[in-house]
């Protein structure tokens, strides 16, 4: 009988708390709309700061947004704030907020994404620290440190056009789409010493980068433009699928890959003018692309090396006849080599022009005698790697050049 007659009442107490903590996603167009939500738990959709906030947006009480939580278009906005907030289920979306300064979350751990691009003044930043997302984007912004952000895995991750920002120091240990970082501030420092393996990256105008514990790439590592005048990978063994390539990165003069053992995709070195000699491939045996190398090395090396199913291509500013002889050993049978090198083998000395073509797409013909319809095995199989290895130079290209 008793217990009959509670039933509905707890029934009643807890639909009328659910209906207190759970509000519906709205917009916020000042603070006194934001201090409306303080008793809501819960914001179910979208929560928006409208153009004309105002400029201190508190929104404490809330802990959860269920959908996108964005600022954009707002020229008013310099603080925003909550000590409540731990998660949202969509994007947190900063855009065009010229006047924010600052960004003060400190319970937010989780976002499904962050998008802050043009927060050009953003240099005050607390999270929870994050620890969970899957896409970031921050770009344009005056933030100085990224040590908000605590995560050990991610999808994407692309910071560019940070001015400020001089240090990244990361606890990541896998990323599994792209890691993107181009234009930041000239002294930028990257620090990836957790990283265990990272599926893309596209590393630009970089001063310093450590990846000490990377031991896979599973697509493609491209540097371009970058600053740095040693570059080491010392537990990288391979690529699984693409390519690796360092393109103008005028300061280089040592690079260290030292278990190395195999590039799935194609091998890229062009016009790091800094760069004399090719000799850090100690275990390198096998590139299932086509190999392109532009400088002005004068030796080069691959001690190991027994197949290359592209072409091998070679020109140096610098007299490398004698490495020249030495690789020409590997080269095609029907260049006279002994076949460990499938595609066209070319290696030129003392050319003036060897740092001017540094396109990747332009070490084609994996076929030695340049028949496609060829019905030979083993030359139609390595003109498919090789087109393949091509798209891969190709597509972390165009990913670069969206930015
Ligand atoms: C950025 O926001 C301002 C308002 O603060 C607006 O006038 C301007 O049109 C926006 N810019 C873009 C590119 O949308
Ligand atoms: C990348 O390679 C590592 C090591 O082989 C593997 O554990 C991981 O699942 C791969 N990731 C992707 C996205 O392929
Ligand atoms: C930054 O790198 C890009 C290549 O991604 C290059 O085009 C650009 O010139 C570099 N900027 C500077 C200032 O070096
Ligand atoms: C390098 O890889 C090995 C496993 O192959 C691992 O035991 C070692 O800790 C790694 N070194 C670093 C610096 O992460
Ligand atoms: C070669 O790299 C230098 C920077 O070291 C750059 O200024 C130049 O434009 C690059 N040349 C080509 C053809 O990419
Ligand atoms: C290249 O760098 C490695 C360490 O990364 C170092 O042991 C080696 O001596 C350097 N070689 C040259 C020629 O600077
Ligand atoms: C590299 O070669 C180019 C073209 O010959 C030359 O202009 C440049 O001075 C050389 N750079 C170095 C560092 O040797």
């Amino acid at each position: 009988m008793l217990v009959k007659n509670l039933l509905p009442a707890f029934a009643a107490i807890g639909s009328a708390a659910a209906q207190a903590g759970v509000c519906k996603g709205t917009t916020v167009n000042s603070q006194a709309d934001a201090s409306q939500l303080a008793s809501c738990r819960t914001i179910k959709g979208n929560l928006i700061v409208g153009p004309q906030s105002g400029a201190a947006i508190d929104i404490s009480g809330p802990e959860q947004i269920t959908g996108d939580f964005r600022v954009e278009d707002n020229g008013q906005i310099t603080t925003l704030t909550s000590t409540s907030l731990q998660s949202v289920g969509g994007q947190f979306r900063l855009n065009n907020v010229t006047g924010l300064n600052t960004v003060d979350l400190g319970k937010l751990t989780t976002v499904q994404s962050i998008y802050w691009v043009a927060a050009t003044r953003l240099d005050t930043l607390t999270l929870g620290p994050l620890t969970k997302a899957e896409t970031i984007r921050i770009s344009d912004t005056f933030l100085n440190t990224l040590d908000g952000f605590a995560l050990k895995s991610v999808g994407s991750f692309k910071i560019d056009n940070n001015r400020r920002l001089q240090k990244y120091t990361s606890q990541l240990t896998d990323l599994s789409d792209e890691l993107v970082i181009q234009a930041n501030g000239i002294d930028l420092e990257v620090d990836l010493s957790n990283l265990n393996w990272i599926a893309n990256m596209a590393i630009a105008n970089v001063t310093k980068f450590s990846v000490p514990s990377l031991q896979v790439v599973n697509g493609s590592a491209k540097f371009d433009s970058n600053y740095f005048t040693s570059f080491s990978a010392p537990n990288l063994t391979k690529t699984e699928t693409g390519d690796i390539s360092f393109v103008g990165n005028g300061f280089l003069k040592n690079m260290t890959f030292p278990k190395l053992t195999q590039i799935a995709g194609g091998l890229l070195i062009a016009n790091n003018t800094g760069l004399d000699r090719i000799t850090f491939f100690p275990k390198l045996q096998k590139i299932s692309g086509a190999v392109k190398l532009r400088g002005n090395f004068t030796e080069i090396q691959f001690p190991s090396l027994n197949n290359v199913k592209g072409a091998f291509d070679v020109s140096s500013t610098a007299n490398i006849r004698k490495s020249c002889d030495k690789l020409s050993e590997s080269a095609p049978r029907s260049q006279g080599g002994n076949g460990d090198i499938e595609g066209v083998f070319s290696c030129t000395a003392d050319n003036k022009q060897a740092n001017d073509d540094t396109d990747g797409s332009t070490s084609d013909s994996g076929n030695v005698d340049g028949t496609d319809g060829s019905t030979d095995g083993e030359n139609s199989a390595s003109g498919v790697v090789l087109n393949a290895a091509l798209f891969g130079l190709v597509a972390v290209a165009g990913l670069a050049s969206a930015l």
